[in-house]
């Protein structure tokens, strides 16, 4: 619900739980006063104190009240040269080479649903579940209007943001850097927590208290990457899994990215959020506009858990599209860790007949179909198949696939290309590359230039070639490299700023035609693993590779993490073979299937090289997975047991809407002789409930589960897993 209040220029957003407020001061400038626990009929400006402080600047319109400064009052989005020294949101390049930003309000707008930004990935909803409030400031002397966009979604307290600039001028403007998000807070007793990692280990939880000064992480690799999700949090120092005030911030968005919170001189603290300004400067003609990515705030008063469970219901609802968005997708096998390069359409169809039979669905080709691939030095741009692998292309393949009732899915990489290929001879000039300069590989491999239409119309062409010469369900979008000289032949010197953000609009575009033009094919996301695993891409890919490293124990850590924000459906997870292809590592096949039961769901081995008994525990696994598929990808989530600091088990728990059908499931570390007895508290359940647990007699309250807890059993043997089912009876 948006309230304003005209007399006093406050607007409201309140969410079932949250309330959000800022407003309007007699300057113009828009204040930030609350957000946090749902707060009905206020006015928040009284928290909101100002007095004279040394070289804290006032504006003009104070006159001689030096009590009034931007640098000690919270902004809703904070300016840049104008008085306010802490991290700006905006920093505008004007004709006469100053570098100011000074913003008034001017207006609002209210309007019915949530706005939609062209081009770029949004959250989005059916009729009235969500509202948009549209806040106008404008910098007069730059003749530049800022809008600033909210959508309230109420039921799953989330509020989105976005920034729409406008030249109104006559002059040409410059954006060198343009937020997504300003969160001003009046406190800095916070902690920070962020996912940090690399390639094969995604994601991982750090937190720490804020300090003095500025603390950042972000990615100027073109990609959101690896090393940090553009999701971060703020929480009180004492919060944890179930108490507490937090807030979390995602940004939905796939290239670079910065995520900033100061902690200035009075202890206040601001959060900025968007695009990173490391070689970022747009330049806006007369009349043109610019729109940085969306975020999406959620505030929880119950700890990381609930945030987590509000997000993963916003993912679920409003931002994977359909028909992915509630329909189950199929258990898959990829041939990747079974063959690499090497195979046959004999060999494919091999593990596919082997698949079929123990009721897995779709059968993914990955890496090396095409061109010249045999290796990774090859064949990337040149998508045709290639014949000496695989006679008769897809149209001789796919129907054998098809013949034993599996669903056909293939890999793609269309940003790359690799010197040796007929693209990269036919337009060399298509590739990222400063003139001049040799330009570096990454796994033997150029970037396209897709800030280019002419580049992205040759590669959907040829896609779309592939994807008329079969019936094909899937598609794997790979992109295995960061980006570097970031430089684009179809644009002039001083527009070179606008490429990493113009290629990914590119990718967006691209991805948005086969949205539009193949909506029943399921993309999953990837970059390595889980190297582009963001908002952004979840508009378009409702699932992601989450990392390359698919071994079971690592995997607990990665998607533990990546929990957080994304729900499990999103976490692409498959069950490979031992020793693990990444750690060597041998754990136990119920372990692995476990884990990656709580992902969307797939094998990645040579099922023809498993033990009889091995087949069957697979048939079975898949049967379970499909049985209990609506709990464990929509039930939910809670985390019982993290895998950094509980060395004994890792748990986490799916639970049904109202709560009468619940799945727990239990990782153990290290075993060892003589272990001692533990027990599992459980979350989520209804206290009242009598639950059965695996269909056994005996009954458990909900109160019991959750206060007393489960006694866990005894396990031996190396990372033994296991998983529960309970159920209310009566
Ligand atoms: C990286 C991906 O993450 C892998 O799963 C696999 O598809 C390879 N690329 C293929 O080159």
């Amino acid at each position: 619900m948006i309230v304003f209040d005209q007399e006093n220029r406050i607007f409201t957003l309140h969410t079932l739980n949250t309330t959000y407020q800022m407003k309007a001061d007699r300057y113009h400038m828009l204040l930030h006063t609350y957000y946090g626990s749902r707060i009905d009929d206020c006015d928040l400006s009284s928290l909101i104190r100002c007095e004279g402080r040394s070289f804290s600047p006032n504006p003009d319109e104070a006159g001689s009240n030096r009590d009034y400064s931007l640098d000690v009052m919270p902004q809703e989005y904070s300016t840049c040269g104008v008085g306010d020294f802490r991290l700006p949101s905006i920093e505008l390049e004007l004709p006469n080479g100053s570098h100011t930003a000074d913003l008034r309000y001017e207006g609002f707008r209210l309007e019915k649903g949530k706005y939609t930004l062209e081009g770029l990935p949004g959250f989005y909803c059916a009729g009235d579940e969500a509202e948009t409030l549209v806040i106008l400031l404008k910098d007069f002397a730059a003749q530049v209007t800022v809008e600033l966009y909210y959508g309230v979604f109420e039921a799953v307290d989330l509020i989105t943001r976005a920034v729409r600039v406008v030249n109104q001028g006559r002059e040409k403007v410059r954006i060198c850097r343009c937020e997504s998000l300003c969160l001003d807070f009046l406190r800095s007793d916070l902690d920070m927590i962020t996912f940090n990692g690399h390639h094969l280990m995604e994601r991982c939880l750090d937190r720490g208290p804020l300090r003095p000064g500025i603390q950042s992480v972000g990615s100027v690799r073109g990609t959101s990457s690896h090393q940090h999700n553009p999701f971060v949090m703020l929480c009180d120092r004492d919060a944890d899994e179930d108490m507490g005030l937090c807030y979390g911030v995602m940004l939905l968005y796939s290239g670079n990215f910065e995520a900033a919170v100061e902690c200035s001189q009075y202890e206040n603290s601001r959060l900025v959020m968007g695009i990173h300004p490391y070689h970022f400067c747009w330049t806006l003609n007369s009349g043109e506009a610019f729109t940085a990515p969306e975020a999406a705030m959620v505030c929880s008063t119950g700890g990381f858990g609930q945030m987590s469970r509000q997000y993963h219901r916003a993912i679920r609802a409003h931002l994977i599209r359909d028909p992915y968005n509630g329909r189950r997708k199929p258990v898959l096998v990829n041939n990747w860790e079974a063959t690499y390069f090497d195979f046959t359409a004999d060999s494919l169809v091999g593990i596919a007949r082997e698949a079929a039979a123990l009721g897995i669905e779709l059968f993914v080709m990955d890496d090396g179909w095409f061109g010249s691939r045999n290796d990774d030095n090859s064949g990337l741009g040149d998508w045709q198949v290639n014949q000496k692998k695989l006679p008769g292309g897809l149209k001789a393949l796919v129907p054998r696939i098809k013949a034993l009732g599996m669903k056909f899915g293939i890999w793609m990489e269309p940003e790359m290309v690799n010197e040796d290929s007929d693209l990269y001879r036919a337009h060399p000039d298509w590739v990222l590359h400063v003139p001049g300069r040799a330009p570096s590989r990454g796994r033997g491999q150029l970037v396209l230039d897709f800030s280019r239409e002419d580049v992205r119309d040759c590669i959907y062409g040829q896609m779309k070639e592939v994807l008329a010469s079969a019936e094909i369900s899937y598609i794997k979008w790979d992109m295995n490299r960061s980006l570097t000289d970031v430089w684009s032949a179809g644009l002039p010197a001083r527009q070179q700023g606008e490429v990493y953000h113009r290629y990914v609009l590119g990718v967006y575009d691209l991805l948005e035609r086969l949205h539009h033009d193949y909506p029943h094919i399921l993309i999953e996301g990837c970059c390595g693993g889980g190297g582009r695993f963001d908002g952004g891409m979840l508009y378009y890919t409702p699932q992601i590779w989450c990392s390359d490293d698919s071994d079971a124990i690592d995997r607990l850590r990665i998607q533990y993490g990546t929990s957080f924000c994304y729900p499990v459906c999103t976490m692409g997870a498959h069950v490979s073979a031992v020793p693990n292809e990444q750690n060597g590592r041998v754990t136990p096949l119920k372990t692995r299937g476990i884990v990656a039961m709580s992902g969307a769901f797939g094998y990645e081995m040579d099922l023809g090289k498993c033990t009889a008994e091995e087949k069957r525990e697979i048939g079975s696994q898949v049967e379970s997975f499909k049985t209990h598929y609506e709990l464990l990808h929509h039930g939910d989530y809670y985390r019982l047991g993290s895998p950094f600091q509980d060395n004994a088990y890792t748990a986490w728990e799916q639970v049904s809407p109202d709560r009468r059908e619940a799945i727990v499931n239990v990782v153990l570390g290290c075993t060892h002789a003589a272990p001692p007895f533990r027990t599992l508290r459980l979350k989520g359940l209804h206290p009242a409930y009598q639950y059965q647990i695996d269909g056994s007699d005996a009954l458990y309250s909900g109160e019991t589960l959750m206060k007393a807890g489960y006694p866990l059993p005894q396990m031996q043997g190396d990372y033994p897993a296991f998983q529960f089912c309970l159920k209310a009876v009566g």
